[in-house]
């Protein structure tokens, strides 16, 4: 039978992957095909039913479903436990499904070159900053800092953690040249305002780095802010690309191309942007 994959969320319509997915096959030779899900509320655990019942080889997991299907699958890989969220579900050759989470993986390595021994800001305490803070700590950096709006959900993250550091936005700001690498993962990258940025960065350390989990738009208000201080920006492009790089990698035993799928979807989203 010819594999397939699927990713399922609500919406779905948006989603980039099944672009991204089919694209790497094809340039891989993999006879297979990859497809958008939407599943209704509630209907959740009868659609991995289905999946399993219907030869699905693998599978995405997005909004709002992450945390929801880890009871429905047969084993859940320490890169989505201690997150408690699952992205990518790969069938094994006993047929077993073994949930993953490489979307803190993928942001790492969407920062390229970077020291441990680096301080890193991460500014929200959300779903996104937990699975980042749980990568950056897996990968063996210590010097980690959640700020966020509410103290105590940054607190919470780090105490769930066990690691890094939380601090009020005010505090992060004063002590921001401090910082090496400086990560907005709030959903108010979005609003095209620059009155929505979570912190102002005057006091940014010279060759910082400004990453924001955000790809639509390419430049986030944070972002152009950021290029004020010529620091390098990193958007949330790379995130996608490579959390998607890592699934296909297990799906399919091949490392697909990340660095053309960035000039493609940069294109898609109607920008020349490069990261800088
Ligand atoms: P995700 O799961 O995608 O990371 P989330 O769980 O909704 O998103 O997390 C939202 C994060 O963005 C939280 O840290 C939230 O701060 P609070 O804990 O204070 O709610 C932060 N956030 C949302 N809107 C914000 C705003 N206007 N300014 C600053 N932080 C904001």
């Amino acid at each position: 039978m010819k594999k397939w994959f699927a990713v399922i969320g609500n919406p779905i319509s948006h989603s980039l992957s099944p672009f991204m997915h089919e694209t790497w096959l094809q340039e891989n030779n993999i006879d297979a095909s990859y497809i958008p899900i939407q599943v209704e509320e509630g209907k959740l655990e009868d659609a991995v039913k289905g999946l399993k019942l219907l030869g699905c080889s693998g599978w995405n997991v997005t909004v709002p479903y992450k945390e929801a299907i880890i009871p429905f699958l047969d084993e859940i890989d320490d890169s989505a436990k201690g997150v408690g969220a699952v992205n990518t579900v790969v069938k094994t050759e006993d047929n077993r499904f073994v949930g993953y989470n490489t979307d803190g993986l993928g942001f790492i390595q969407s920062l390229g070159e970077i020291q441990s021994e680096n301080r890193v800001l991460i500014i929200g305490a959300g779903g996104a900053a937990r699975g980042i803070v749980h990568a950056l700590k897996q990968s063996g950096f210590h010097h980690l800092y959640v700020a966020n709006r509410t103290y105590l959900n940054a607190e919470k993250l780090t105490l769930d953690a066990q690691a890094g550091q939380a601090l009020t936005l005010q505090e992060a700001e004063a002590k921001l040249g401090h910082f090496d690498i400086i990560i907005q993962t709030t959903p108010q990258g979005m609003k095209n305002q620059a009155e929505s940025l979570p912190i102002r960065l005057n006091n940014i350390k010279e060759h910082a780095i400004v990453a924001d989990i955000v790809y639509n738009p390419l430049v986030t208000p944070f972002l152009e802010e950021a290029r004020k201080y010529n620091v390098r920006t990193i958007n949330g492009l790379g995130m996608l690309i490579h959390q998607g790089a890592i699934a296909f990698s297990y799906w399919n035993g091949i490392n697909p191309s990340s660095d053309k799928m960035m000039e493609r979807l940069t294109m898609q989203l109607g920008g020349n942007y490069v990261n800088r």
